[in-house]
């Protein structure tokens, strides 16, 4: 019977066929209970000896389970401590880190650019009264121009601001006609535009004004010029087109010089080799004088840029949209390290 069961402990594989082997010998209904049981039919001389002997039995039955037992348990640790390992082997999953949006980098590369050469950096507000956006800036109420910039108009005396011109005339008030003015006015604006490759009903523009004593024209070249080699390369060339404001006069339009350089050689981006990149102009001494600034003693000129554009030539991205619909794949491409 010992035999027996010891041959069943040592092929049961699993608990609960340790399980079935533990009822099967030591159970109620077990061999050894029915032994024992039997015990009182016995003869006195016999008891002792099938009792010991029953008790033998009992005790290696119980002592064989409890080391199978012991071996499974630990058998099941292990599965569970593997199945649970960590490998501190592995290579670490990358942690995907945010970065400034292109078009805010560009917006503080210009900034910082300016901020170098002196002007202060200015914001107004989104929503402008038509007074700011236009009348301040030569544009009064039947101004054929006015049709250059198609608005959103929230009432009839405010808009959504067309450009960021109005800071200019907001700061020029300011200073109530008698502190120079040199600022540059960052921020969004929003005219009313079909969206496509190269157009966007809301877009960023960078402007600027000089107001002082002496201001000239060729001060304008100057800045811009530093502007265009300090942003695009010292290799470029710049050159003014005449143009139209009406809040300038003179007004320019800045072409820079495109030469694409590659592996064989290097080519002209443009038929003509120039680019258009910004409008400018001596502020209009009617614009100068609504803000307060008496146009014999000051003089001074302004600019308008946007960095959509400007961003586009530097990295020959295709398609305004792109700086708004949020593509992570395009965004991530000018993320620093
Ligand atoms: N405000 C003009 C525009 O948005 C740009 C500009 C600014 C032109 C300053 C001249 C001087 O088109």
């Amino acid at each position: 019977l010992r035999e027996e069961a010891l041959t069943k402990i040592n092929e049961a594989d699993d608990l609960k066929a340790l399980e079935a082997v533990r009822v099967g010998y030591l159970g109620k209904k077990g061999p050894i209970t029915e032994v024992l049981r039997g015990m009182g039919k016995l003869s006195a001389e016999e008891r002792p000896v099938v009792g010991e002997l029953a008790n033998t039995v009992r005790a290696a039955i119980t002592e064989a389970l409890e080391a199978k037992k012991q071996v499974f348990e630990e058998e099941a640790l292990n599965e569970q401590l593997k199945a649970e390992a960590i490998d501190v082997t592995l290579p670490g999953r990358p942690v995907t880190l945010g970065g400034p949006h292109l078009l805010t980098s560009i917006v503080t590369e210009i900034e910082d650019l300016f901020i170098g050469m002196g002007f202060e950096v200015k914001e107004g507000p989104e929503v402008e009264t038509d007074y700011y956006n236009f009348e301040a800036l030569n544009l009064p109420k039947d101004h054929p121009a006015r049709d250059m910039q198609d608005s959103f108009y929230v009432t009839e005396e405010l808009l959504m601001r067309t450009h960021t011109s109005p800071v200019q005339a907001r700061t020029m008030g300011e200073y109530k006609g008698n502190k120079p003015v040199k600022m540059i006015c960052p921020g969004k604006v929003y005219r009313r535009d079909t969206d496509d490759a190269t157009h966007s009903h809301q877009f960023t523009q960078v402007e600027g004004l000089y107001v002082d004593k002496n201001v000239r024209m060729s001060d304008l070249k100057g800045v811009l010029n530093q502007f265009a080699k300090q942003f695009f390369g010292e290799e470029r060339e710049i050159r003014l087109r005449p143009s139209f404001f009406p809040f300038t006069e003179p007004s320019v339009e800045m072409d820079i010089s495109c030469k694409v350089c590659h592996g064989k050689g290097c080519s002209v981006c443009k038929q003509t080799g120039w680019i258009e990149i910004l409008g400018g102009g001596m502020v209009h001494p009617d614009v100068l004088k609504m803000a307060g600034y008496d146009p014999e003693i000051y003089s001074g000129f302004a600019f308008g840029m946007g960095p959509e554009r400007i961003a586009m030539l530097k990295y020959g991205v295709d398609d305004i949209r792109h700086f708004y619909t949020n593509d992570q794949r395009f965004l991530a491409q000018y993320h620093q390290a």
